[in-house]
This record gives structure tokens, C-alpha cells and sequence, in this order.
């Protein structure tokens, strides 16, 4: 057992390993939310992360960043790949945390490769932990991580985040394998949540266990549940089988502002005159995710200008879609879906060189990404459900001088804090297409209005940025001890 203090461990490291067409390897930045969120909390930290190298079969040595943060890579093979990350994480957990706005796969051989890859990761974070030190597991791919880890190394101090959302006990109750997942998730001294409704939800599935709402999980009936879920502070406590206290609690996770300050304005009016100067420039940027609702805002945005609302000569629509996921059937479909609708917008509304819609499927820099953040008159957000969504809280911090306008949606969890945005029903077309309207018109008949909401916006996420959001987390983590 050797010695690191403060040991972070998700499915992915914040780098993955490609390897070029010459047989030349190299790291990029890998894709996502929690890659952003824990990069900076590391750097502060000097911790060692634990994860998986983004690609099967490779066995990377652990190094250290430039950052002084040392990787620590944990294999997985084919095999695990396609039972453990794009079955039972991506085609099981996902759907049904996300409220099954596709149909979970139950497949018992998934749950073992699930079982068998978070025990592997759990000897790895044995292998490098200090005695005594502070274990940070992050979601939903490692939920049995922290029983495993309370059984094999009582010194340690283990925390646990959630980084999508957590459904109601009615949703996981389907799950064949809710009591490990349960067991494995109160193995931590602190379970943390984006919103007080995840926790509530969790909070209400333990609950109705012990017996207290009367419910019937299937659970064993023998955890106690104190308190309620708040925000930033553990106020609930569950009391664990083997009698040990684990806190509750939401801590909404944000980005660091600091990263972002820096835009090209050469660079952002190139954009603009690339993209047509006098247009409205509307924007999305997601993960190519179902939940992500790329395909219905284009199909708001077809609406729009068929109708006559938006005219295709004063509107750009521009969507950056992260490859993602990309040999599981649901995001297959979900690409050729926003791509058939991407060319039929073309197709009805472009000029010649002119077209409505620009589809750019990569993942970009981040100054490219910003510079579009910057560049954007309204920034389209529309899941139909999301943990937190940071690219929401990325392009609000991009326009602290009231610039620009966002449409969002009420089942992202960032819609909790940013509720000045154009809040819209994705599931209601009318609702969409209604938020967008408002949000163009806004910026042109009320810009005043718009942009004191955009203030309003900046400031929240100013205020409650990464660092807030780790070190509450971890602040709960201390106390816990
Ligand atoms: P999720 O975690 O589900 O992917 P979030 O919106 O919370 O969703 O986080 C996505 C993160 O990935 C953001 O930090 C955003 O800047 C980044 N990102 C999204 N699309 C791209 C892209 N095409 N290129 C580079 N980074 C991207
Ligand atoms: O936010 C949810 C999440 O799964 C994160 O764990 C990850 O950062 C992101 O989405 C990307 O997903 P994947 O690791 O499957 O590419």
C-alpha cells in the first residue's frame, strides 16, 4: 500500500489514449461534464485519479500531469467494455436514471462484468491509497465501489457523487439488482447529489424501506433515515445495516469560471462573419446523447421557420455534437435522426453557401468552443432530462457582459439556479419553439430585460462555481470522520 492522500476514482481518466493512424499514441482531453468539473479540484488537490484509459485492452503505465495530478490507469477489455460500460452503465443505468426516455436493458450478464469491473477498480484504489486517506468515487458506473471499499479498507474515508440524475423509487425499483446498488452506495460516509430532489428521491427509496412511508422495496428493512435533504449541508442521515451514519446531501456541481475568461474577440468576430453577421446565431452543444434533445430543438427550429415565425435569412443555427456512445443501437439512431433532420432543414430552407443549420460532429478545443459560446445570440439547452448540464453554466459565464440569451430546459438540473433563462417543456413542441421565439425577440424588443436576466445568470454561476461545489462536498467529508 503506498501513499496518496486524496484519491479520486471514475470510470474515465480525464485524458484518453488514441492512437494515430501511424501507430503514434497520444492523450487528448476525454468527453463529458465530470472530466471538467474534477479537473481543476484535482489540479488544487494534487490527488492521484483512478479511471479507465477510454479505450479497451490498453494497459497505459500511471504517470503524472503537468499538473502535478497522478493517473493511475485501471484495463478494461473488450469484453468489459461492452457488458460493463455500454451495457449495464450506458444501456441500463443511463435510461433508467434519465427517467427511461429509452427502455433499460436488464441483462444478467451485464450486471456480473458491472460487478466484476467495480471490484477491479476497488482493488486499485486499495493499491494506492494512503492509510487513512479520502476516497472520492464518482457516479454511476462505480456505485458498488464504496461497499466494496468500506469491506476491504476500513481506514479509509469514502465520499460518493452522482452525476446524473437519481429517479424516483418508483422507476428504480425495476432495477433486478436495487438492493447491491443500494448496499453498495452506503458503503460511503457521504452520498452526494446534484439536486435536493435526487436526494430526496434516494432518500424516500431507503425510507420506504425502513418502513416509514409504508412502501415495499424488496430491500432488508433495516436502515434508519433522519433528517431531510438540503443543499450543500448534510441535514439527512441514513443509519447503514452495519450501523455506521452516511450523509445525504445536494451539492450542485458548476465549472470553473476561470478557465473561461479568456475569449478571442479576433477570433469570435471571424466566427460571426463566417456565420453570417446580421443573423440571429442560435447554438447547441452536447454530447450526441438522446437525452440531450438535439432532434426535437431542430425540429422546433423547422417548425419555426415553416411556419414563418423565424425567417431562414436572419437565423443560424449552429449544432456541435460530441461523438458519444457510438456502437450502442440508441445513439446510432439518435445520429442518423438529427442528421436526416440537419440535411431536410438544409434541404427546404438554405441558399446556395447559405446554409440554416451547420452540424459539426467533433469534439473542439475549448478556446474554438468558447469563441462559439462567445458568438452565440441564444444558446439552445433542451434535454429532456440532465443531471446538471455545464455547457448551460459554460455559456452564462461566457456573457457576464448581459450579451446573449438562453433557452433551457426545466428537466436540466441547472434550471433549478439559472431560472431567468427561457425556460421551456421539452416534451411540448409548442413550449420549445414558444422559448426560442421569446428568447430572439428578446433580444431585439426588450435587450434591456434580457440582458439584466443574463446578469442575473452570470452571477449565480460566478458565485457557486466548482471550487464551491468540491469543497462543500468535501467540507461534508470531513465532518464525517
Ligand atoms: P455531459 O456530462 O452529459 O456530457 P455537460 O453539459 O454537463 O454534459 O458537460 C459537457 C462538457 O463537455 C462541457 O464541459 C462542455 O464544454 C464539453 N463539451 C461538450 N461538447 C463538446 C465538444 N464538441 N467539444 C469539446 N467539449 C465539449
Ligand atoms: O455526466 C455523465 C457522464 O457519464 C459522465 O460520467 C461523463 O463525464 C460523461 O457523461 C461522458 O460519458 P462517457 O464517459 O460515457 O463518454
Amino acid at each position: 500500500m503506498s501513499g496518496n492522500d486524496f484519491v479520486v476514482v471514475a470510470n474515465r481518466l480525464p485524458v484518453d489514449l488514441t492512437t494515430a493512424d501511424d501507430g503514434t499514441e497520444k492523450w487528448i482531453a476525454s468527453p463529458g461534464g465530470l472530466v471538467t468539473a474534477l479537473t481543476p479540484v484535482l489540479s488544487a488537490h494534487q490527488g492521484c485519479w483512478v479511471g479507465w484509459p477510454g479505450v479497451a485492452d490498453a494497459a497505459p503505465e500511471p504517470f503524472r500531469t503537468d499538473d502535478g495530478v497522478l493517473l493511475h490507469p485501471v484495463s478494461l477489455t473488450s469484453d468489459d467494455f461492452e457488458r460493463f460500460y455500454e451495457g449495464f452503465s450506458n444501456a441500463t443505468l443511463w435510461p433508467l436514471y434519465h427517467d427511461l426516455i429509452v427502455t433499460p436493458t436488464y441483462s444478467r450478464s451485464w450486471w456480473q462484468a458491472y460487478r466484476d469491473v467495480n471490484h477491479r477498480f476497488a482493488v486499485e484504489v486499495d493499491r494506492v491509497a494512503a492509510h487513512g486517506a479520502t476516497v472520492w468515487v464518482q457516479d454511476y458506473q462505480l456505485q458498488l465501489v464504496p461497499g466494496i471499499l468500506r469491506q476491504m479498507r476500513p481506514d479509509l474515508t469514502i465520499g460518493f457523487f452522482l452525476h446524473i440524475p437519481f429517479p424516483s423509487p418508483d422507476l428504480f425499483r425495476q432495477l433486478p439488482w436495487r438492493e447491491e446498488i443500494v448496499r453498495g452506495l452506503l458503503g460511503a460516509d457521504v452520498i452526494g447529489f446534484h439536486l435536493k430532489a435526487n436526494a430526496d428521491n434516494f432518500l424516500q427509496l431507503v425510507r420506504s424501506v425502513s418502513g416509514v412511508s409504508g412502501g415495499h422495496t424488496g430491500l432488508p428493512d433495516s436502515f434508519e433515515v433522519t433528517g431531510h435533504a438540503s443543499v450543500r449541508e448534510i441535514t439527512a442521515h441514513v443509519t447503514s445495516s452495519d450501523g455506521r451514519s452516511v450523509g445525504v446531501a445536494a451539492y450542485p456541481i458548476s465549472i470553473d469560471p476561470t478557465d473561461l475568461v479568456e475569449v478571442d474577440k479576433a477570433h469570435v468576430a471571424k466566427l460571426r462573419e463566417q456565420l453570417g453577421a446580421d443573423t440571429t446565431l442560435l447554438l447547441g452543444v452536447d454530447r450526441l446523447d438522446y437525452t440531450k434533445g438535439i432532434l426535437q430543438r431542430l425540429n422546433a427550429l423547422e417548425e419555426l421557420l415553416a411556419d414563418g415565425a423565424l425567417a431562414p435569412e436572419d437565423v443560424t443555427f449552429v449544432q456541435i455534437a460530441t461523438p458519444s456512445r457510438e456502437r450502442i443501437e440508441h445513439y446510432q439512431r439518435t445520429r442518423s435522426a438529427v442528421e436526416e433532420a440537419v440535411g431536410r432543414i438544409n434541404g427546404r430552407f438554405a441558399t446556395l453557401g447559405h446554409p440554416v443549420v451547420h452540424y459539426l460532429h467533433q469534439s473542439l478545443p475549448k478556446p474554438e468552443l468558447q469563441a462559439y459560446y462567445a458568438a452565440a445570440d441564444v444558446m439552445v439547452v433542451t434535454p429532456f432530462k440532465d443531471g446538471m448540464n455545464l455547457v448551460a453554466k459554460e455559456y452564462v459565464a461566457t456573457h457576464g457582459d448581459g450579451s446573449g440569451a438562453m433557452v433551457l430546459s426545466e428537466f436540466a438540473g441547472a434550471a433549478a439556479e439559472l431560472n431567468q433563462a427561457y425556460l421551456c417543456n421539452p416534451f411540448d413542441m409548442e413550449s420549445a419553439k414558444q422559448a426560442i421565439v421569446q428568447a430572439v425577440q428578446g433580444l431585439k424588443r426588450t435587450p434591456e430585460v434580457t440582458a439584466e436576466r443574463m446578469r442575473a445568470m452570470h452571477a449565480q454561476v460566478i458565485e457557486h462555481d466548482v471550487d464551491l461545489w468540491a469543497q462543500a462536498f468535501l467540507d461534508s467529508l470531513k465532518k464525517a470522520q
